[in-house]
Parts: structure tokens; C-alpha cells; sequence
């Protein structure tokens, strides 16, 4: 056993915690400033899994014997540089610093966020900003909502809520029965977790309706009548139209005024998924995309995404809070009492996850200091700069657009005349492979209808028209060295 002079024990002394504490700032702020100005450094410092793993052995760079600082330099070496203005990949944000910040302090103090008793400001933070998106979303008084870790949780739990809500008999007690099982309407475009939730609330590939997109990849909602018919001919039981605000890999808004007036004729719950493109929400430009939100019974929002602070951070608001307590009627003696049951400042009653970080502190740090012009501002440049962007793909001739953004998420391929599908499919794939390689930049793909298209999200605040306009330049050039070999 370790003894120490001071009644505190060794890995817990205050002044190494200040004193690696301030090198590690030193350290992450020249990284930042390296990373943001778009420094050489490849974006993605490729290595082979299998040699990574061996690069970080435990006995590796001497060990326990390695200075926290060089440990902390070889994490930071090999990762996926997020700041890079050539970062253009997933959705995966550049977290505003102060919110780093504002979550190591939160890391420190470890309040969770299951009971009041353990998180009492992160609750109280937490309902100034339900609050402040009540009137966002223009819902009105009666309204609640809930943070959950990931927006896979968060569309979990709405869609639960409307399993419980929207089900004639007390589903969470009995479990599925009958020959009617309920059923979800989801685009083709929707992301993989409303079918994988679907499945996990053991419901099964049947009660996964998909409706196919228009050339815009928006959800048909021309169909909606009919598709629902031909699932009730099958014994499904529609409960729910789960919305895309906007879907992942094209960034499509999908038409929120027709799918709440077809929810309103069949009394069915509306979620809407707005993970990605809820951030709408602070923009005069493109707050159209979402008209109508205000009627959606649920929908969930990711801080993590558009809203820029550290993963993960999922906003889930109810129109009607009372049903967010429906979702759950699961008891848990030893966390609630009775009395309590029912109260807001108790998340666990109304997640999956009981203990969580806390959340509602990041967000409304985010809130508090750029809510009210910053995300305006950052939500218009990155959709603005992806029209832009389209514009260039579409004056190129060997390129082309999937379809014109409605977001910061754009999807367009390499199309020289003389190659086939397939053979552009082959040199796309293949124009990826090597600019992520080489480090340029990190861009992502998506296959749409059979075909493999090249794909952007414009997340990060720094990426520029330059930037863009580089991207395209290589991949001009990697697409003709490419294709001579297809
Ligand atoms: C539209 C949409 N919904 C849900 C998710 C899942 O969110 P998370 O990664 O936070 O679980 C994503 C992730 O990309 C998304 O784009």
C-alpha cells in the first residue's frame, strides 16, 4: 500500500492535479491552434488497426513510467483532428472550448443526473433550457423534456413513449400480444436507429414501414395514405410517423406540415428525429425547413451535432410532458418515493439510462453564451457555404449533385463521361480511400439507389470556400488517375 504523509492518498493530491492540470491546457490550446488554422497534419493519421493496438500496449513508451503529458501527446497524435478545417466527414461537431471546459469541471465533480439529489444544478440547468426550447419549438405551456446520452437513446425513448401512449393495451406490463402489432412509418431515408429501435422494442421487421423518398430524398408523403392501408391489410396497427429533420446522409427535411396533418386524421404520434437538423431551430434563414414542428408530439435534438459541444448530449422534448412519465412505469423503490414519483428533477424515472453525466450543464453552458447570436450565425454560414459548394459541383462537368442541399450535408460523385455505375461506383469508392489516406481531408460516402456518392457535412465552423474548392481540385485529379485504371 501507497503511504503519504497527508491524509489524502497519492493519485488524489491537488497540487499534481494543478500542476498537469496547466501543462495539459498548454498542451490542448497549441493543439487547437495548430488544428484550427489547418496546420499540416493529416487529418486522419491513418494506422493499421491491428498496429495501433500494438503502439498503445500497456508497456508501451515506458509504461507507468510515461509522463502524463507524453501519454496525453500520443493520444492526441493519432487521433481524427475534428478541429481540421478538412474535416467535412460524419457529424461529429468541433465542441465549442468553453463547453470542453465548462465538462471538465463537470467531469470533476461526477454529479449525475438520475435523482435530484445527485445533480442538483444540472436539473435546474437542465429545466431552464426545456424551457428555453419550449419557446424554440413555439410549443406551449405543458410541455417537458428529458436528456438522454446519444440521439439513438433519445429517438428510443420518444418511440417508446409512443408505443405506451399509442398501444390500446398496457404494452410495458403485458409485452407485446394480439395479432395487431404496432407499427412505425419511417422514410427509406430515416437513420438505421428508428428500424434497430423498432427491433429492440422487440417488435420486428414487419412493424418497420418504410416509405420511400421523392428525387429530393424527402419522405413520400403522398403515399402515406396507402402505405398505411397495405400495412393494416397485414395486421400492423400503424401507432407513429417518424419524421427526418433531416436525414442522414442526404440532410433532406422531410414535409413535418403533411405528416402532422396525416398524425392529427389518425390520432398517431408524431416524432420528429431532428438529431442533425434541429439547429434550424436559431435561424430566421432556415427555420422554413422545419415549419410545423410545433405539432410533433416528440422530437429529439442532438447538442452534440449542430449545437457544437462534446458527445454525447441529446435533448428529447415532449408536447405533452405528462406522457414523457407513461413511457416507464417501471418502479424503483430505492431511488423514488412514492410522492415523487411523478416530478421533473427525477430523470430516471423517464430514461433508459439511470446514471448520466450531466448534460444539462454542457447545454446550457452552450446555451448561455452562444444561443442567442453565435449558433444564428454558425447555422447560416455552414448551410450557405454547402449552396456554395453545390454551385461549384454543378459547374464542374465531371461531377454531380445527389440532389441540392437543404442542409449542411451534401452528396455528389465523380461522373466523367465514359464510365458506367459501376465503374464510377469503383473510382469513388476509391477517390475516398485515398484522400483520407493520404490525410487531405476526411470525407465521408453514402450509397444512394445503387450508386456510391462522395459526402460532406460542413460542421466545422473554420472549413472555408478555399477549403472546398482544394477538395474538389484533388478530387478531380485522383478521379482521372483513377479511372485510367478501371
Ligand atoms: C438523423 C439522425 N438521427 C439519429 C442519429 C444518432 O445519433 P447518435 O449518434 O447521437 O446516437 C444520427 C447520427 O448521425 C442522425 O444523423
Amino acid at each position: 500500500m501507497i503511504k503519504t504523509k497527508s491524509k489524502i492518498p497519492t493519485p488524489f493530491n491537488p497540487e499534481d492535479f494543478r500542476k498537469e492540470g496547466h501543462i495539459l491546457v498548454d498542451r490542448l490550446s497549441d493543439y487547437l491552434h495548430d488544428a484550427l488554422s489547418g496546420k499540416e497534419m493529416a487529418v486522419l493519421p491513418w494506422s493499421d488497426p491491428d498496429r495501433l493496438v500494438d503502439f498503445f500496449s500497456f508497456d508501451s513508451a515506458g509504461g507507468e513510467e510515461e509522463s502524463l503529458d507524453a501519454f496525453i501527446k500520443r493520444i492526441i497524435d493519432n487521433s481524427i483532428h475534428i478541429y481540421h478545417p478538412h474535416y467535412i466527414g460524419h457529424q461529429v461537431t468541433s465542441p465549442l472550448p468553453a463547453t470542453v471546459l465548462v465538462q471538465f469541471c463537470t467531469t470533476l465533480l461526477n454529479n449525475g443526473a438520475a435523482i435530484y439529489e445527485m445533480g442538483p444544478v444540472n436539473m435546474a440547468m437542465e429545466r431552464n433550457v426545456i424551457k428555453r426550447f419550449e419557446s424554440l419549438i413555439g410549443y406551449s405551456t405543458g410541455c417537458d423534456g428529458i436528456f438522454t446520452h446519444g440521439g439513438t437513446a433519445g429517438n428510443l425513448t420518444a418511440m417508446l413513449a409512443a408505443r405506451q401512449v399509442k398501444t390500446d393495451y398496457n404494452i410495458w406490463e403485458d409485452g407485446v400480444k394480439g395479432i395487431n402489432r404496432p407499427g412505425y412509418m419511417i422514410s427509406e431515408q430515416a437513420h438505421y436507429s428508428i428500424g434497430r429501435n423498432v427491433k429492440i422494442m422487440g417488435l420486428g421487421e414487419e412493424s418497420i414501414v418504410k416509405v420511400p423518398v421523392d428525387s429530393h430524398f424527402r419522405m413520400r408523403t403522398d403515399l402515406l395514405e396507402e402505405i398505411k392501408t397495405a400495412a393494416e391489410n397485414k395486421g400492423i396497427r400503424i401507432i407513429s410517423v417518424v419524421a427526418s429533420s433531416c436525414s442522414t446522409a442526404t440532410g433532406s427535411y422531410d414535409d413535418l406540415e403533411a405528416i402532422a396533418d396525416f398524425c392529427a386524421k389518425y390520432d398517431l404520434w408524431m416524432h420528429v428525429d431532428g438529431a442533425h437538423g434541429m439547429g434550424v431551430l436559431f435561424s430566421e434563414k432556415y427555420k422554413d425547413r422545419i415549419k410545423g414542428i410545433e405539432r410533433a408530439d416528440s422530437v429529439v435534438i442532438d447538442f452534440h451535432k449542430m449545437l457544437l459541444v462534446p458527445a454525447l448530449n441529446t435533448l428529447v422534448m415532449f408536447r405533452n410532458g405528462e406522457r414523457s412519465f407513461e413511457t416507464f412505469a417501471q418502479k424503483a423503490s430505492y431511488l423514488f418515493q412514492k410522492s415523487q414519483k411523478n416530478v421533473w428533477y427525477n430523470s430516471a424515472t423517464r430514461t433508459i439510462e439511470c446514471t448520466k453525466s450531466a448534460l444539462g450543464i454542457i447545454a446550457y453552458a452552450a446555451m448561455k453564451y452562444y444561443g442567442n447570436g453565435y449558433y444564428r450565425h454558425y447555422i447560416d454560414s455552414r448551410y450557405d457555404l454547402a449552396v456554395t459548394f453545390a454551385l461549384m459541383v454543378k459547374s464542374d462537368s465531371k461531377l454531380r449533385l445527389a440532389a441540392e442541399p437543404e442542409s449542411n450535408i451534401i452528396c455528389f460523385r465523380f461522373a466523367s463521361e465514359g464510365y458506367n455505375d459501376l465503374a464510377l461506383n469503383q473510382i469513388n469508392s476509391e477517390i475516398r480511400s485515398r484522400i483520407i489516406k493520404e490525410g487531405s481531408f476526411y470525407i465521408v460516402q453514402a450509397e444512394l439507389s445503387g450508386k456510391i456518392w462522395l459526402r460532406l457535412t460542413i460542421i466545422n465552423p473554420v472549413t472555408s470556400e478555399d477549403d472546398l474548392k482544394t477538395l474538389l481540385i484533388r478530387i478531380s485529379e485522383l478521379g482521372a488517375e483513377i479511372g485510367k485504371n478501371v
